[in-house]
């Protein structure tokens, strides 16, 4: 049994760093004087000459991102810091994730500089990278001959960085997430436990928030004490005491052990907790989709994104003001997830559209719902959805990561897909997917499950880069919404069977921190929308661009006229990068017409449905020249179609294609008198990547009586609730008034 116990440690490593800013540390930093800059390492494991830096700055200890961090950075640090000058440096929180604010981002020194703050950077505060990329510095042991710097602080012994829970032998059989454990924290030698005297269900709750998992339950303590009881203890902390909203252990008021930590806790036992995972992650009911009121948006990972909530069926955004963990925790429950890691301003992930619900919201951390936390609501002209809040939630440890790999790319964030298998003896090896089919839809979910962001492209060759030598493909017909956690949850054939077999034809990926997210203003379509009749010899132009209806072919031109539905489609960029066209400009084609160059050879569809879903009338499936027509105060237009200039969309920019231009239209010459759907789709094959795909299609209903048309309810595709948006789709015409 002791055996056994003892690989555990091995195996299970469920570890959460990272410590929230505002609620502080249990040691409070030291004061700041004089605006000098104090500099500490920090981390485990570590020896005292490495580690993760820290500095400290505006009252306030914070990091330094790894973006172009370079040896001769650390050689400033490592002399700032009392060394000679620096052997190494690490990236990706080698020494474990800081906490609080990251101070410096693509900081690039020449090596020369006297201190930090001469190098060239962002400026303070100014950084889009998580503490997952937190640069350290590894510097020689030789200290500078008399250096003494009272701004070189030592890292209090008494700090709690890491957590985890670590099951015992009968539960760690189960399946991922762990949910249930004996609570450890990480010190300078090793892990200990936490005497569990005094211990309640709010310690549980934080410890269960910062697992990932919103709730605690009772545990069986018996059933740990018979494995305790045998085990060598070392308690770190003698005693905890959280109020429940904290997010972060640290956070509470906490005792550690001084003298003999295995002798000091002599009536009690090492603390066991025991959580209530989340829907989403409960073994029983692992596709269950959680009905909320809540929801995230355009996150690069699980468990984060902007946050929106639902009022009168109709889905808006929060305003940043007093924005806080607090707040963001209850989000981060309420769906499913721990507690949150971030509650991030400004639009951090994307800007929304349509209506901004609540601001001002103040909650106390027990709420269930963020609707049950005091709020404003946002009188017009107050805030903007440029101030949308975000916020990363603590996720349950899945080993997403450890199922796939890519490789053979020629950065970390390409190459072929790989996936583990194991064969019939029971040995682990990798095998490659069949390019056949695959799509960026698939590619969402491996970017997704490997933490890199966006997919970019899915890819159905990769015999331009490194081979490997694994060479056997072992899945094949893989299909994915494009929403699943991971590849596993996908279709797949039951055995692999390839159209195109050998390795050059497996499947790959390119993935991208960032995405542009586009979307359609629905009000203006509404705004604009009427029927025309026009005379065919002012159509030419228009049937050689293929934007008639096949009947126009049989029409006695230039004689007659085609009935036109006409409006303006203002299409914006509220994504975090620019939408630009797949094809390169030497593919890009000519319409001599026109007079200008098409980057994309579908970009929008236009349709008229009937009720039932099917098609009445089809637009021009519309080819457009992408450019910057306006963008919101502040931001520069970059594209513009004119003399073969760049085509796309920057971000807080917006396409403007008016009513009165050739091609803007549905021809409806066929079509009868009834109510149907107009449905606008942007990017309707993926073909550019996009932080979110649920809103690229815009639906309003449509009532034609021959003559004229009425177009109400104009709503891009995930404005409603799913109910409101059922009862359209089935009565669009009655929808009138129900949703405001
Ligand atoms: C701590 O206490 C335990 C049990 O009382 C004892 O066996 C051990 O030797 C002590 N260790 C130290 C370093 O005093
Ligand atoms: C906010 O507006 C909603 C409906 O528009 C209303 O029901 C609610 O009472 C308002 N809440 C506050 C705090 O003003
Ligand atoms: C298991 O099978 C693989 C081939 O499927 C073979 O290469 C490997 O040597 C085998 N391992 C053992 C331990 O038998
Ligand atoms: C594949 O190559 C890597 C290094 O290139 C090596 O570590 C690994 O053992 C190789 N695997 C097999 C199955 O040959
Ligand atoms: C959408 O169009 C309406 C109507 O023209 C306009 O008032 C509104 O400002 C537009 N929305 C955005 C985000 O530009
Ligand atoms: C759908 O509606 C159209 C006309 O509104 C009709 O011609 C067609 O037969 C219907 N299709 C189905 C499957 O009901």
């Amino acid at each position: 049994m002791k055996s056994v116990w003892w690989q555990l440690w091995d195996v299970v490593l469920l570890v959460a760093l990272w410590i929230p800013s505002c609620l502080g540390q249990t040691t409070a930093p030291p004061p700041f004087e004089g605006g000098k800059l104090k500099f500490r390492l920090a981390g485990y494991p570590r020896k005292p000459n490495e580690g993760r830096v820290e500095i400290f700055y505006k009252g306030e200890w914070g990091t330094i991102c790894d973006d172009d961090f370079s040896l001769a950075n650390a050689h400033v640090l490592c002399r700032q810091l009392g060394f000679t000058s620096a052997t190494g440096w690490t990236h990706s929180a080698k020494y474990g994730k800081g906490t609080g604010k990251i101070w410096l981002d693509n900081v690039q020194c020449t090596g020369s500089e006297e201190t930090i703050d001469q190098c060239k950077s962002r400026g303070w505060g100014s950084s889009d990278c998580t503490h997952d990329e937190d640069a350290g510095v590894v510097c020689k042991e030789e200290r500078l001959p008399g250096f003494v710097d009272s701004n070189v602080i030592e890292v209090e012994e008494n700090r709690v960085e890491e957590v985890r829970i670590r099951p015992v032998v009968a539960v760690a059989k189960k399946r991922l997430p762990f949910t249930e454990g004996i609570v450890e924290v990480r010190y300078k030698e090793g892990w200990g436990q936490i005497c569990d005297l005094g211990w309640n269900p709010k310690n549980s709750r934080v410890i269960c928030g910062m697992m990932g998992f919103p709730y605690e339950r009772k545990v069986n303590k018996n059933f740990y004490k018979l494995f305790t009881d045998r085990q060598q203890k070392f308690y770190r902390l003698h005693s905890v005491a959280c109020t429940g909203a904290e997010v972060h252990l640290s956070a509470c008021r906490l005792q550690f052990n001084k003298g003999n930590a295995s002798a000091s806790c002599e009536r009690g036992m090492p603390a066991v907790v025991s959580c209530v995972p989340g829907p989403q992650y409960s073994q029983a009911s692992s596709q269950k989709k959680l009905k909320s009121t809540v929801r995230l948006k355009g996150g690069a990972r699980f468990g984060e994104g902007r946050v929106e909530v639902l009022r009168s069926s109709q889905w808006g955004t929060v305003c940043d003001d007093h924005w806080n963990l607090q707040a963001a925790s209850v989000v981060c429950r309420e769906l499913g997830f721990g507690s949150a890691r971030e509650a991030l301003r400004g639009a951090r992930m994307g800007q929304g559209m349509g209506p901004i619900h609540m601001t001002d919201v103040r909650c106390m951390g027990q709420e269930r719902s963020i609707w049950s936390c005091h709020y404003k609501n946002v009188t017009s002209e107050k805030c903007k959805h440029t101030e949308d809040v975000s916020v990363r939630c603590n996720v349950p440890y899945m080993a997403f990561e450890n199922m796939i790999r890519i490789t053979g790319g020629r950065t970390r964030y390409e190459g072929r897909v790989e996936v583990t298998t194991t064969s019939g003896n029971g040995t682990q090896g990798w095998g490659l997917i069949c390019g056949d089919g695959w799509s960026t839809r698939e590619a969402m979910v491996v970017c997704r499950q490997l933490g890199l962001g966006y997919a970019n492209h899915g890819l159905q060759e990769t015999w331009y880069w490194d081979g490997s030598n694994v060479t056997e493909m072992v899945l094949s017909g893989v299909k994915c919404t494009g929403d699943e956690m991971s590849l596993s949850q996908c279709q797949h054939h039951e055995t692999p069977s390839c159209l195109r077999t050998g390795a050059r034809f497996s499947a790959g990926v390119i993935c991208s921190e960032t995405a542009s997210d586009l979307i359609l203003n629905a009000s203006l379509v509404q705004e604009t929308v009427y029927v025309e009749d026009r005379p065919l010899h002012m159509l030419y132009c228009a049937a050689e661009e293929d934007c008639l209806s096949k009947s126009a072919a049989k029409a006695n031109w230039p004689y007659g006229h085609r009935r036109l539905l006409r409006f303006s489609s203002q299409i914006h960029n509220i994504g975090r990068a620019d939408f630009r066209p797949k094809a390169g400009r030497h593919s890009w084609v000519w319409h001599a017409c026109h007079a200008h160059y098409h980057s994309m050879d579908i970009f929008t569809h236009y349709d008229l449905l009937s009720v039932n879903g099917t098609k009445v009338a089809e637009g021009h499936k519309a080819s457009f020249c992408l450019e910057d027509s306006e963008c919101q105060e502040g931001v520069a237009k970059r594209y513009e179609c004119a003399n073969f200039g760049d085509q796309g969309i920057t971000v807080g920019c917006w396409d403007l294609y008016r009513h009165d231009i050739d091609c803007q239209w549905i021809d409806i010459t066929d079509v009868k008198p009834g109510t149907y759907i107009l449905q606008v789709v942007i990017n309707p094959n993926f073909e550019v990547a996009e932080s979110d795909f649920t809103n690229n299609a815009m639906k309003c209903s449509c009532k034609y009586d021959g003559y004229r048309i009425w177009v109400h309810n104009c709503h891009h595709g995930d404005a409603f609730s799913d109910e409101a948006e059922r009862r359209f789709e089935k009565y669009p015409g009655q929808l009138n008034n129900q949703i405001s």
